[in-house]
């Protein structure tokens, strides 16, 4: 009965495919190793934002959004090693694991570095993708600040807290830019184009 053989070795398969998943889900059973993960993602993310700033501020044309991604390329430096130290309270190798998502938003980001067009609806651009990241960053630090509070981890949990300031600063810090210029001249050059163009 070959159909009846094919029927039970697909639920062998099912079934170790289902233990495998199992076994996966059950490692992640305490809230120290979902901790420890998400510091990983974020060493990760950091690392790969040391590489990108350079490229935002070299690509930006705005003097201040130039100034605001070098001073979070410092403030970059300081993230990774207060990661470091948080690591060293866990007794943990720092190790990063690869953050897909920081790819990915940097992957978009690049898109737009290598885009034709004015200066002002670029930059603008720019700013867009630059908080996408600093809100992944928020999301992920107050999470691991949360969690380190609850582990008892209070050193940690005050330098986590810290980075999350500089990000959320960050973050206002471009919207203070695009508010009190950057918009405003992407509404001038909207405009101007519509002038030429005869609308
Ligand atoms: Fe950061």
């Amino acid at each position: 009965m070959p159909a009846l053989k094919n029927a039970l070795h697909q639920i062998q398969i099912d079934y170790k495919t289902l233990n495998k998943n199992e076994k996966r889900i059950m490692k992640l059973d305490t809230l120290q190793k979902l901790y420890t993960n998400e510091l990983r993602d974020l060493y990760n993310a950091e690392h790969q934002l040391l590489k990108a700033l350079p490229k935002m501020a070299k690509a930006a044309s705005s003097e201040e959004l130039k100034g605001a991604f070098e001073k979070h390329l410092e403030q970059t430096k300081s993230h990774v090693k207060r990661l470091e130290q948080v690591f060293e309270e866990l007794d943990e190798k720092p190790k990063g694991r690869t953050c897909r998502a920081m790819k990915g938003l940097i992957e978009e980001g690049s898109e737009i570095l290598r885009e034709d067009g004015e200066e002002s609806i670029l930059d603008a651009s720019i700013i867009v993708a630059a908080q996408k990241v600093e809100h992944y960053e928020i999301a992920g630090y107050g999470s691991v600040r949360t969690f380190a509070h609850l582990l008892g981890q209070n050193k940690a949990a005050e330098l986590l807290q810290t980075t999350l300031n500089e990000e959320s600063e960050t973050n206002e810090l471009l919207n203070r830019l695009a508010e009190s210029t950057i918009n405003p001249e992407a509404v001038r050059e909207t405009e101007l184009a519509g002038a030429s163009s005869g609308r």
